[in-house]
């Protein structure tokens, strides 16, 4: 049986991998802040040389933007150099690394999709720390896979729960409509995750839902999906409110997924209406 360490269990990527993995092929050791803090050097190694996971998914980040600006220390601690242990003790162990990374490390002045050969050039602390993060896994690790993606929601604070939320208690919404992306489920995004722990072509995949919008697009289908009828009032990223410090284009292309040719990513529409109705049901 496959024995993986999913780092950061708590969070929505790490719950969403535990959703999907079947439990007679894998034996799951899960973790957060609370169980082992990754920044903690010492107590990482020695987890991971106790347990000695054939894999480990570092889902754990420092997620909030605004909080990395603020706080750019903690950032840096828990991107990059809890990154940093993990493929450290996974060297050791010989244990393949997941290290879960964002279109943030781009610029996002693109009018085009980024794919995995386009430079790099974060203009946020969060983006500068996980580029660091990214950076260490591939110093330290020779068996792994970054995997980027974008505008991910699953069972936590995300775009789909705050449109929700304002629905609720709002009469109209002003949503940005010059921020472009490509929404994807944490549950599609688990699934490529656990395809790829499979195999041995290690390197760097950028891996979202098909299609592209802009945030303002995202919310009418969210509310369309929940038959919700507020006001969307579609505003440039200064007046919207929901808006958070991302770059303007953060779409990435799957170029490395679709030239290998041996896994597609769903429709972003086709995702988000499972999620919804997933949702409703529950
Ligand atoms: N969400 C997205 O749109 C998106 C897009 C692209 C890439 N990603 C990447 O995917 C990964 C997971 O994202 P997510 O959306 O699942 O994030 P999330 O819901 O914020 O989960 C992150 C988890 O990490 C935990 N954590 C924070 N500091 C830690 C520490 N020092 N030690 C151990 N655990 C710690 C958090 O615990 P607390 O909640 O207690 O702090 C939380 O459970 C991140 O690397 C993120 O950069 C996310």
């Amino acid at each position: 049986m496959l024995k993986v360490w999913i780092v950061g269990s708590g969070g929505q990527i790490g719950s969403a991998i535990n959703e999907v993995l079947d439990p007679l092929e894998i034996e799951v050791f899960n973790t957060d802040k609370d169980e082992l803090d990754i920044t903690e050097t010492d107590e990482v190694l020695n987890f991971g040389e106790v347990n000695r996971p054939d894999v480990i998914i570092n889902c754990a980040a420092i997620t909030d933007t605004e909080l990395c600006e603020r706080e750019p220390e903690l950032a840096y601690r828990v991107n990059a150099l809890g990154a940093r242990n993990l493929s450290i003790v996974a060297r050791k162990i010989g244990a393949k690394m997941v290290q879960l990374s964002t279109d943030d490390v781009f610029d996002g002045l693109s009018r085009t999709p980024y794919s995995e050969f386009d430079d790099t050039n974060p203009k946020t602390v969060y983006g500068r720390s996980k580029r660091a993060g990214e950076n260490y896994v591939k110093e330290f690790t020779h068996k792994h896979f970054i995997v980027r993606s974008n505008w991910v929601y699953g069972n936590g604070n995300n775009f789909v729960k705050r449109v929700l939320e304002a629905a609720k208690n709002q009469k109209m919404l002003a949503v940005a409509s010059d921020q472009f992306g490509s929404p994807t489920s944490a549950k599609d995004l688990a699934k490529i995750i656990l395809y790829l722990i499979g195999t041995n072509e290690y390197g760097t995949y950028h891996a979202t839902c098909k299609g592209i919008c802009n945030r303002y697009e995202f919310a009418q289908e969210i509310l369309k999906l929940a038959g919700e009828n507020i006001e969307l009032k579609a505003v440039p990223t200064s007046e919207s409110e929901l808006s958070s410090v991302r770059p303007a284009y953060a779409v990435l292309d799957n170029f490395i997924l679709r030239i290998i040719d041996v896994y597609e990513m769903p429709d972003w529409k086709a995702s988000l209406k499972e999620y919804m109705s997933e949702k409703m049901e529950a």
